[in-house]
Formats: structure tokens, sequence, C-alpha cells
């Protein structure tokens, strides 16, 4: 697990702790996939250099030969050259030998991981924003959020993928490996997060016009900060605190948006659309398009098909104090 500054310093996006890439592993999942990965290119590598150099030889040493009658492959009585090609085909074998033994033995240690039965947190993916449900240990109910994965560090998380439309991939590549979200079935995936900091996840199966924008954030940290969050995460909605607040929950809760969306604690209990219940707390808008800001939350309200185009989120035509009015409360639910 090398932090590799050039590549991030290229890479890297807002806010993010380095570069989207499965060659910075922040958990035992990616580790041991990027360490895979290292055995593989050796193998192969040293292979290709091998054969690479056989071939420069044998063109050497056949300069000028060109106009004779080729020779044939094998001469019989050349016992030197059967034992060189002997010893070639035990390096393959090994070489064939290191590969399916590098692994079988990383997917043993993934198919081994344990994850924490506390731990399970459902993920549906959704035409193009992630639906995220964890289970509140103090009541016991489903907890739900959107597009921002929380993982505390050093724990084995089990996510639950579904999906609620056509066929996703949920991918953090620096946490581990793509899995594919499938309607119908059931998939998991375990994911074991070594180093706090956020991380960007993304949708790699194209899934309709706005894929490239099915993105999310994981943030992983520290378990007490992880309670505390999923607590804060589990309470109502907060009450709008100024006039203009008040008009925007208004705004919210009276108009199209609460056919689609939940606020809970209030009128809104739409089911098609993420829960807003604490949407100021989160990173991102717009499934990882836009960073969380007032303008932001603004624009998206007033006009997602221009940042989005094809987003199942229409229009909802607005004035512009009304639109304003509602950015304002929901950036204040944090
Ligand atoms: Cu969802 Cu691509």
């Amino acid at each position: 697990m090398r932090s590799r500054p050039a590549i991030a310093a290229t890479l890297a996006l807002g806010g993010c702790s380095g570069a989207q890439t499965p060659l910075a592993p922040v958990a035992d999942q990616a580790g041991s996939q990027y360490h895979l990965l290292l055995l593989m290119l050796w193998v192969c590598g040293v292979m290709y250099l091998l054969v690479i150099g056989f071939l420069i030889i044998g063109l050497w040493r056949a300069r000028g030969r060109h106009a004779a009658a080729p020779p044939p492959l094998l001469e019989p009585a050349d016992d030197r050259l059967r034992r060189l090609l002997a010893v070639w085909a035990a390096v393959v074998v090994i070489g064939l030998l290191v590969l399916a033994g590098g692994s079988f033995l990383v997917e043993r240690s993934l198919a081994l991981a344990q994850a924490n039965e506390s731990l399970r947190i459902r993920v549906t993916a959704h035409q193009y924003w992630w639906r995220i449900a964890y289970r509140d240990p103090a009541s016991g109910r489903w907890v739900e959020t959107a597009n921002e994965l929380h993982l505390p560090v050093a724990r084995t998380a089990r996510i639950e993928l579904g999906s609620a439309d056509v066929i996703h991939s949920f991918w953090v590549p620096n946490i581990s490996g793509k899995m594919d979200v499938i309607p119908g079935r059931a998939n998991a995936i375990d994911l074991t997060p070594r180093r706090l900091g956020w991380f960007r996840g993304q949708c790699a199966e194209f899934c309709g016009p706005q894929h490239a924008h099915m993105g999310f954030d994981v943030k992983v940290e520290t378990s007490a900060a992880f309670d505390a969050w999923l607590a804060a995460q589990a309470r109502p909605a907060a009450a709008p605190r100024d006039a203009e607040q008040a008009r925007g929950m208004e705004v919210v809760t009276r108009e199209q948006c609460a056919m689609c969306h939940t606020v809970r604690g209030t009128a809104a209990i739409g089911r098609n659309g993420p829960d807003l219940t604490h949407i100021g707390s989160r990173h991102s808008i717009a499934a990882g398009t836009l960073t969380m800001t007032r303008a932001h939350l603004q624009g998206w309200i007033a006009q997602p098909q221009a940042i989005k185009p094809g987003t199942m989120m229409p229009t909802v035509t607005l004035s512009p104090a009304d639109a304003n009015a509602a950015a304002a409360y929901l950036e204040s639910l944090k």
C-alpha cells in the first residue's frame, strides 16, 4: 500500500484522498488484487522478455542463411537443443503454476473474508444513483441515505447489492474490485478498509446515458465517528431555523419533490428518488456529479436535465425564490 504522489497529483478528484485507482489500494481486498496484478505482470513480463530474447538470438544466428534451404526445426542428433527445449517447457509450466497458485490464494482470501454480521449495508442501484441503507443498532430499523457510503476502518462490511432497474456494477477501485449489480439477483461484496479518508466509487457497467455520472463517495472513518454518523443519520430531519428555510420546507414537502423524495419527519415520503433527510451532510449531490454547495443545489433543482441529461429527476417549474428557498432548506438538513 504505497502512495504514488505523481499519479495522485494527476488524477486526484476534488476532496478525495488521492487518485481513484486500483494501483493505490487502501483495503484488504484491493491490496490482495493489487499484489496478484504485480505477480502477473512480473511472470508475464519475464516470459515476454525471454521469448523476444530467443527470437532476436534466432534471427542473429540465422543471418546470411536466408538464401539457403531452411534447416529442420530439430536436428535428430542435437541433444543440447532437446535439453534446452525441456528446460523451456519447464519454465513455462512453472510460470503457469505460479499464476494459477497466486490466483487461487487471492480468490480464496476474498471468499473467506468474514463479514461482521452487525455491519450489513444494503446498496440498491438505480438509474443513475445509489440507495444506501444501514441497520440502526439503536432501533433496529433500516436508515436510508444515498450516494455516500460510510465504512468504519479495519472492520469488514458486507455490501448487499441489488438493482431497481438495469444491470449496474459497484466499484470503489481503491477498496475492491467490481461486483455486478443485477436485477433479481442478490450479490454481495466484502470491504475491509485500512486507511481513513474519502474515496470515490463509480458504476462500472454501462446503464444508460448518465452512466458516467453514477458515482458515489466512500468515507472511511474511525469506529466512533461512524457510530456518531449513523446515529445522526437515524434522526428525523432538522426543523427549519429561519423564514427562508421554512418556505423551502413548504416547497419540498408540498410540491412535486415530495412525490419522489423522503424527508423523514415531514410530509415528504416519496420513494422513487434519494432520501433527502440529511442531504446537507453529504459530500456531493446528483450521484457524485456536483460538490455540495448552496449554488449547486439551486442549479440542480432548477435545471437537472441541463446538468445530467436523461436523469430521472424531472424539471419542476419553481419560481427562482422558491428554488432558492428549497436549496436553503436542503442545505440545512445536516
Ligand atoms: Cu449504473 Cu452504469
